[in-house]
């Protein structure tokens, strides 16, 4: 049993150092739409090494098996960043946090139990004493197993402040080197939350032995906002996700705090250990992994951030940037992210595209993707970043499961009722063909694969775009379908929008099948629901 794990910028924070904790593989994933398979959690985590943040909260372990193998994963292939992971405070969670993150270089225990009135009566059924109690318990049972402890006291901002402090004071006599405040509806506003976080500085008892921590959602807009405020406060974490995913309106937005502590440092007095170049690589990534796209305007990392419409703006930035730019787009790495491949890139350019674009790849994996690359060169004059990072997730996609897509017939046009032939190869070697009628393209080839697969996958929702410009741009399909009560998503890329969308299906089918909980399909047709697409 270790009890040490090394002193880094994770466990204590020195005066002018903000600690970026990053649960994007935690609280964002577990946001509808947002989940990821194991081999895009871990490039993704891979990424979040690179961006340098400080902890990379790498799920819930003791959620599912699946959950403790993609944090176990992480523990053992990333290095840099402190590994988190998250546990309620019984000793069955706290274990399993403890077995998945052991093998990582830095690792912190992050528990959990819920501080405020509502909690306590409507969901916990608990007394103060009681979640004081387990609190304790759970930090001190905790810091048997790892050296680097957290306490997060969920809804925090709506928690009496006196039994908030009395709380935290105790888990800091039972070992927590870092206090969490977290906001977990969103119901907070700057100037109250910064008083609160004033409020602990004060009167939390061994409060100069821990770092204090913020953990804000974004139900009404204000998590970076929050954030920003309980730092001025004098908290030295802040619990951040890419792109601001997670739960309902999401979290506090990494790229967006970062850039705001690196542009305002003159009234924040903080810096973090962030490569802010790699900021706007790393959101890409996960918009692609995701299937959640950045809003054109978004703040640091939308396609607009940087962008200079009006005339009188134009003028002012040709005669000096700062007139009307606080950043520059290098400063998060957007301007070296616009380069084009074409069929006559080599190997190498295609690799250092790849490692720009923070896709890290082993060899066989690079080969694949070439291969891949030079197929779509063939098809496509241009090759953009964006076209990269779908072929890269694409290969990634024709493992997570145990079906392949061997071929397609589709058969649609004026007068004719669509149709679509499947040939589906399984792991196991067996081919399965089938061929359905739908009321388009579309939904004939959803039907055809369901009865190959023989997996009932109701169609929740179905979303196509391009992934860049241009008459030959690959199509992105997002599909999310319902299986036995739960929500699977699934991604498909190509530059024929039916074949992209069958993939996303299959995909989707695949993490059904990989999740072993698979009921046999009725008799009825339900993919109805694509429409006439
Ligand atoms: O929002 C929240 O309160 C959380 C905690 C588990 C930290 O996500
Ligand atoms: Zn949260």
């Amino acid at each position: 049993m270790a009890t040490d794990s090394p002193v880094t910028a994770a466990n204590r924070a020195p005066a002018d150092r903000l600690v970026i904790f990053d649960t994007t593989l935690r609280d964002g994933e577990q946001a509808p739409g947002c989940s990821m398979t194991d081999r895009e959690k871990l490039r993704v985590a891979r990424a979040l090494a690179d961006l340098g943040v400080d902890v990379i909260e790498a799920g819930f372990p003791a959620a599912s098996d699946g959950d403790f193998a993609s944090v176990q994963s992480i523990a053992r292939e990333v290095r840099g960043p402190t590994i988190c992971g998250l546990a309620r405070c019984g000793e069955h969670d706290i274990r399993r946090a403890w077995e998945a993150l052991e093998p990582a270089e830095s690792s912190r225990i992050h528990v959990f139990i819920a501080t405020s009135p509502i909690h306590r009566k409507f969901k916990l059924q608990l007394t103060q004493e009681e979640v004081l109690r387990r609190a304790v318990r759970g930090v001190a049972m905790a810091r048997d197993f790892c050296g680097n402890v957290e306490f997060s006291a969920e809804d925090a901002a709506r928690t009496e402040p006196e039994f908030l402090a009395e709380v935290l004071s105790a888990v800091i006599e039972a070992g927590a080197s870092t206090i969490n405040v977290p906001d977990t509806v969103g119901y907070a506003i700057p100037g109250e939350f910064a008083d609160l976080i004033r409020y602990l500085r004060e009167h939390v008892r061994g409060i100069e032995k821990a770092v204090v921590s913020v953990h804000c959602h974004d139900d009404l807009g204000m998590a970076v906002a929050n954030s920003l405020a309980a730092v001025e406060a004098g908290a030295r974490q802040v619990e951040c996700t890419v792109n601001g995913i997670g739960e309902r309106a999401g979290n506090c937005s990494l790229e967006e705090i970062v850039m705001a502590v690196r542009t305002r440092a003159d009234r924040l007095l903080v810096d973090t250990g962030v490569n802010s170049t790699r900021l706007y690589p790393t959101s890409r990534l996960v918009a692609a992994v995701t299937g959640v796209h950045v809003p054109r305007n978004k703040a640091v990392v939308g396609d607009n951030a940087f962008a200079h419409e009006a005339g009188i703006h134009q003028h002012g930035m040709l005669r000096h940037e700062s007139t009307y730019e606080i950043m520059r787009p290098r400063d998060v790495g957007m301007d070296s992210s616009r380069l084009v491949l074409g069929k006559h890139s080599g190997r190498h350019a295609f690799r250092d595209r790849v490692t720009e674009l923070g896709l890290d790849l082993d060899e066989a994996e690079l080969d694949r993707a070439f291969i891949a690359f030079k197929q779509l060169a063939d098809r496509k004059k241009e090759v953009f970043d964006a076209d990269i990072e779908a072929l890269v997730l694409r290969s990634d996609a024709d493992q997570s499961g145990p079906w392949r897509l061997a071929a397609m017939n589709i058969r649609s046009g004026k007068g004719t009722v669509p149709s679509a032939e499947v040939a589906l190869v399984h792991a196991d070697g067996e081919t399965r063909r089938e061929t359905a009628e739908g009321d388009g393209p579309v939904a004939a080839a959803f039907r055809a694969i369901e009865l190959a697969t023989g997996v009932d996958a109701r169609l929740r929702n179905f979303d196509i775009r391009n992934v860049t410009v241009g008459g030959d741009a690959q199509g992105e399909a997002v599909v999310t379908v319902e299986h036995d009560g739960r929500v699977y998503q699934g991604k498909g890329f190509d530059t024929d929008i039916v074949e992209a969308s069958s993939l996303a299906f299959l995909q989707a089918i695949n993490r059904i099948c990989s999740t072993g909980r698979v009921h046999p399909q009725p008799d009825t047709q339900n993919v109805a629901a694509a429409g006439s697409a």
